[in-house]
């Protein structure tokens, strides 16, 4: 049986998503395959609310944040972490030698403006990772004040993992001053996992060309070139996955010309209002303030103490599967995803069988 995923990611995928990945294969050196990836740049290029340039790889959402510290750093990186995926920032940089730093946040809690200053006032930084919404703990940094302090050192280039936020939540990329901003395509766009997605700065590019190894599948400065610089453009290094690029057009048009962008910003606050809601009623929500409370998920402290491995096979009987807190959070929060192409009553649909199985009341 197949289980409805209110995890977050990979999350549903639509029917004719699916469909429109299954499009007969074309070769990756055409015109035909520049185009699709022409086109579907510029549609992303409206989701990331941007200007700069667009670069797809195909991989996960970690080969690029892999790919931007490594590129773009060419003296020392500031990581600041909320959760598991704030700390990945960290282990990627040591996993390449490059020398970075991180700051970790108190559990529950975002980063801060003050923070931001602290390190960066230091001089000692050229590169800054940010996590918008920190998958692990359902925080979302406040990224417009953040963004206050980190526009008044243009030295650093800001690299921002929207991966599980891009596509449900309104991110102003070039208003944000983010040179780097990635997402994966298992997330809010509501896609099949296997396409990571970026936008770069020229400021990005031109940090790039002074970074001597930036590695090789996931060099940014070489992607870009292939897209940008050399004709017969918007090519790849190498064979990009096709049948993601066709399922992302579809996706496309449905996002911003039959729903519409701001409808589907709305449609994830409604979400997200009605599941902390409900959390609230029987639990407590996990972020230590609610304006730190990601748009995309929830996760809920287990105040009760019950088993969640046991709701999560009761759910399974049913049809459904929710997330398990992450790492040390395990049991000890649970987290609802509510991303994608869900609406309210698909919400609602999980939250009244969670209080059936646990007898809430
Ligand atoms: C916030 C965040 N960053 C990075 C990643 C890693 O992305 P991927 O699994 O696409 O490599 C994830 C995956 O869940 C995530 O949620």
């Amino acid at each position: 049986m197949h289980k409805k995923l209110f995890v977050p990611g990979p999350i549903e995928v639509a029917d004719d998503v699916l469909q429109a990945m299954s499009t007969p294969m074309i070769y990756h050196r055409t015109k035909d395959a520049s185009a699709l990836q022409e086109e579907i740049a510029e549609g992303m290029k409206k989701v990331m609310q941007t200007k700069n340039t667009i670069l797809f790889s195909t991989s996960s959402g970690t080969g690029l944040m892999e790919g931007s510290i490594r590129s773009c750093t060419a003296k020392r990186a500031i990581v600041f972490s909320v959760g598991a995926f704030g700390k990945r920032w960290y282990e990627i940089a040591v996993g390449n030698g490059i020398p970075a730093d991180i700051y970790t946040a108190p559990s529950g809690e975002a980063i801060t403006p003050e923070i931001v200053e602290q390190y960066l006032s230091t001089g000692k930084y050229d590169v800054m990772t940010m996590t918008h919404n920190e998958t692990s703990t359902g925080i979302m940094n406040p990224v417009d004040d953040l963004s206050k302090v980190w526009k008044k050192y243009p030295d650093v280039i800001v690299l921002m993992d929207t991966v599980s936020s891009m596509g449900g939540v309104s991110i102003k990329t070039d208003e944000l001053g983010v040179d780097v901003c990635l997402t994966s395509s298992q997330k809010a766009l509501g896609l099949p996992p296997g396409l990571a997605i970026c936008s770069v700065s020229p400021k990005a590019i031109e940090r790039a060309r002074q970074v001597k190894n930036r590695g090789y599948y996931f060099d940014l400065l070489e992607l870009y070139k292939y897209v940008a610089e050399k004709e017969p453009y918007n090519q790849y290094p190498s064979t990009p996955t096709l049948s993601h690029y066709y399922a992302l057009k579809h996706q496309l048009k449905k996002i911003l010309e039959k729903e519409g962008l701001e409808n589907r910003f709305k449609r994830h606050l409604e979400m997200a209002e009605y599941t902390r809601n409900w959390a609230k009623k029987y639990f407590e929500l996990y972020p230590k303030k609610e304006s730190w409370c990601s748009v995309t998920l929830t996760t809920i402290s287990n105040t009760r103490g019950l088993s969640v491995k046991g709701l999560n096979e009761e759910l399974g009987k049913r049809g459904f599967m929710i997330s398990n807190g992450y790492g040390d959070l395990k049991e000890k929060t649970f987290r609802i995803a509510h991303m994608g192409d869900f609406t309210v009553k698909d919400i609602q649909e999980v939250t009244s069988l969670i209080e059936e199985i646990w007898n809430l009341k």
